[in-house]
């Protein structure tokens, strides 16, 4: 599996978020405090399914990006550790929604929260989480953050519709799924960066740059989390691999290797995607056709392109710690195997 060794090969040489993570350590600290302390509900059941998830770990990617992006922008105040964990606690919501419409049994190495307490109470807690990242963000009390946190709950809450809509489809095109993943993951990623330069008031070039930044790395890290699940490794990912082919899910290496193959290999993946008639084996024949049409590679290759274009975007902001940082989360996430 070459492109297992390739992801592997490029974290051990430390393509790592360490300086990232010790940047914003002092002040992550108190965004984790911030969320454990805003599940707590006189509702048991609420603390109980919104902990076993938080306290499964999960990346923090998005809400170290609130934060550091806020420090870019020389933001001094307290707002960015709230709209962090508001901003987490968007995500959490749309895992736990997301489970549920996936049917997945595993996230962050352990059961999904719906294979241990159902479906109806995972997308009722995932409520709750939302209702109380908005109430994070009203205490912070800027309209413009409210604006665009607000705006990418429903664009997310878009692109998780327009994904089921196109699912089965293999004749879906590549800019189809772009769409989608705009909407289902890079939305929040842009949110995440947009909001620290906003409370901060910086100029509108420097808004725009860090929105930028997060939309670009949010494609990036949806197109590797794509490849990741047919090249991937589920202990490290801790969710299954091969959740999107049993599912029927039409990812960019499926887009690609349809788009590629002949009239017998179209012919197989519309038994396994659009049938749903998955056999043993299925998944097997379907990495090979993936690797035999450079299909994930060239997922790979996009999910590059993207990382370009999300430090490109910074290119206004002086060179020092926190740029080069962010810089190297690009690399890391498209260098992850986890
Ligand atoms: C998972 O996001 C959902 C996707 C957008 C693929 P992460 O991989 O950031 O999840 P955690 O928070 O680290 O578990
Ligand atoms: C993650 O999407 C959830 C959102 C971005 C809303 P996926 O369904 O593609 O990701 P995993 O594989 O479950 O983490
Ligand atoms: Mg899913
Ligand atoms: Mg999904």
């Amino acid at each position: 599996m070459g492109v297992v060794v390739a992801f592997e090969e490029k974290s051990a040489a430390g393509t790592g978020i360490e300086r990232l993570v010790r940047l914003v350590a002092a002040d992550m600290t108190r965004v984790n405090q911030l969320i454990v302390s805003r599940t707590g509900s006189d509702v048991a059941m609420i603390p109980e399914i919104a902990n076993h998830l938080i306290s499964s770990g999960g990346k923090r990617l998005r809400p170290m990006l609130t934060i550091a992006t806020a420090a870019l922008s020389a933001y001094r105040g307290d707002g960015h550790v709230k709209l962090a964990a508001a901003v987490e606690f968007m995500h959490t919501a749309t895992l736990l929604h997301d489970d549920v419409v996936d049917e997945s049994d595993m996230r962050r190495g352990k059961l999904a929260a719906r294979m241990l307490w159902g479906n109806e109470a995972s997308v009722l807690v995932g409520d709750f989480l939302l209702g109380q990242a908005f109430k994070m963000m009203v205490e912070v009390g800027s309209l413009g953050a409210l604006d665009v946190l607000s705006t990418a709950a429903a664009v997310i809450a878009e692109g998780e519709v327009m994904q089921l809509a196109a699912a089965k489809n293999t004749e879906t095109t590549e800019d189809e799924y772009l769409a989608v993943i705009r909407a289902k993951t890079a939305a929040l990623f842009a949110a995440a960066c947009e909001v620290g330069p906003i409370i901060a008031d910086r100029p509108k070039a420097e808004i725009a740059a860090c929105r930028s930044y997060g939309a670009n790395l949010g494609v990036a890290f949806q197109l590797i989390d794509d490849a990741l699940d047919y090249g991937g490794a589920s202990a490290k990912l801790g969710k299954n691999v091969g959740d999107d082919f049993r599912e029927g899910k039409i990812t960019l290496p499926v887009v690609l290797s349809f788009r590629r193959g002949d009239s017998e290999e179209r012919a197989f993946w519309k038994r396994a995607l659009q049938d749903g008639d998955v056999r043993e084996g299925d998944l097997d024949r379907a990495i090979g056709l993936m690797r035999k049409h450079g299909a994930i590679d060239d997922t790979v290759e996009r999910a590059r392109h993207y990382g370009k274009m999300a430090k490109d975007a910074l290119a206004i902001f002086p060179q020092g710690e926190m740029r080069a940082a962010l810089d190297e989360a690009v690399d890391f996430c498209i260098a992850r195997a986890h």
